[in-house]
């Protein structure tokens, strides 16, 4: 018997073939039931026809509760209606396991600590399905956009010795007989390190923050996807930073249309997203929050709410540059212009999602990077490898991390990030 997956029965119109997957819903007339049926590539409506089948199989057809997984066979029927163009004429079930219990997700209103707390039975639904896939063809999209330019990929350690970004949020591991370690907070360091040997390198993989901020858009373990390049400055930084987003929407919407509709996502927002994009100082963004009414000084932080409100002036990402250098990380390469100052920036996504790249100049001086060590309340020491990357051939060199769970929720157009992967860990959620 040919087994086929949802997606391609197209392909098969008129013929007999086999589907293996699971019950979603079912609906009766005394006459037919309407099963929906998935198999993980897809959805589709089996038909079981009084009429046209055994009374032994539409019994059982009767029978079947919810999340069954069952082998069902028939013709594959054109069906202009439906959204799949297809329909399966079933004509014999076999069932592989029927559950004894209710399926725990059934209502369309289920709160979102229950459905949370079953997410791993969530992952079946329709929605969920069509918001993997979109985080799928991102990241394949990320990963494509180095490919094509010559980029090399650095898996970088979980594990570390030398604190990546702050000391504030930063997960401890005792690490055999070495005692303290971390869970990276970004895998920057390392980067440094391989583009000096492969000139353009990039990662992507989990990172760790031990944030106690509970908002809808901060994830205590988040994909990062980062790029260093030897030899870039600040202004070829920002360039790929624009040409990776634009790539990115570009590349999802055209591989990833059917998923964004199903969900209701306004495309013709994400059309627009071309570079370049609007450029503005973060001394021009507070001036302009204190014209809209934001009571903040240079200085501040620009929280939540402000990056907002920044964004909404534009309708595109809106990348914001240089930064007091008391706000950042102690890497940062400081602006000749105004060392008070550094050669960073951070996108802001449109539609309110707020900070999706971090990014800067390194410093490449040996002395002002251990200055800046110290200044930070770091440990020199746990260092020394990173400052012999300014001992041998150091050369300006910059980069950027780019969140993933961000960019699935403004691309998908998702409320909380929580629901750009697979598995979220919150700050009150470790299961499951
Ligand atoms: O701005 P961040 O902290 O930058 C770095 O870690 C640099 N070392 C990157 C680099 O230059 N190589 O983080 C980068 C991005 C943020 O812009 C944001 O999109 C995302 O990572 N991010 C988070 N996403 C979800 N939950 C959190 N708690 C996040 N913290 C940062
Ligand atoms: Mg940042």
């Amino acid at each position: 018997m040919n087994w086929v997956y949802i997606r391609d029965l197209k392909d098969h119109i008129g013929e007999r073939v086999e589907i293996r997957g699971w019950l979603r819903r079912k609906r009766s007339s005394g006459k037919i039931h309407f099963l929906a049926l998935r198999d993980g590539s897809g959805f589709v409506q089996g038909i079981v026809e009084r009429s046209s089948v055994s009374e032994e199989l539409f019994k059982l057809a009767k029978k079947l509760k919810m999340e069954s997984s069952i082998i069902a066979r028939g013709i594959v029927r054109e069906d202009p209606r439906a959204p799949e163009g297809v329909e399966l004429l079933i004509d014999e079930i076999e069932v592989v396991h029927q559950p004894e219990k209710d399926f725990p997700i059934n209502k369309p209103d289920h709160g979102i600590d229950y459905l949370m707390d079953h997410r791993h039975l969530w992952l079946r639904s329709k929605r969920q399905f069509h918001i993997l896939h979109i985080r799928h063809e991102i990241i394949r999209a990320v990963r494509d956009f180095y490919n094509e330019r010559g980029f090399v990929l650095i898996d970088t350690p979980i594990f570390t010795g030398s604190i990546g970004e702050s000391a504030g949020n930063c997960f401890e591991i005792d690490y055999f007989d070495y005692g303290k370690a971390y869970l990276a907070q970004t895998g920057q360091l390392y980067l440094e390190a391989a583009c000096m040997a492969l000139g353009k390198v990039y990662n992507l993989g989990p990172t760790f923050r031990a944030e106690k901020s509970k908002t809808r858009r901060h994830l205590i373990e988040f994909w990062m996807n980062e790029a260093e390049v030897a030899y870039y400055q600040h202004e070829d930084n920002m360039k790929l930073q624009e040409e990776l987003v634009s790539y990115v929407v570009q590349k999802t919407i055209e591989r990833a249309a059917n998923h964004l509709h199903a969900i209701g996502r306004d495309i013709s927002k994400l059309e627009k997203i071309e570079a370049p994009f609007p450029r503005i100082t973060y001394t021009d963004a507070i001036k302009l929050l204190q014209k809209k009414g934001f009571n903040v000084n240079w200085g501040d932080d620009i929280g939540g709410d402000e990056e907002t409100a920044i964004a909404e002036e534009f309708d595109k990402p809106v990348i914001v540059e240089r930064y007091p250098r008391k706000m950042k990380a102690f890497y940062m390469q400081p602006d000749p212009e105004n060392p008070d100052v550094v050669l960073c920036d951070d996108m802001l996504a449109p539609e309110g999602y707020g900070e999706i790249i971090g990014a800067s100049e390194r410093i490449w001086d040996k002395e002002l990077l251990i200055e800046r060590i110290k200044e930070f309340g770091l440990d020199v020491e746990s260092y020394s490898w990173y400052l012999d990357l300014r001992e041998y051939g150091s050369v300006p060199h910059s980069g950027f991390g780019m969140g993933i769970e961000r960019v699935v929720a403004w691309i998908a157009g998702l409320e909380h990030v929580r629901e750009a992967i697979p598995f979220a860990r919150t700050l009150y959620r470790i299961h499951p």
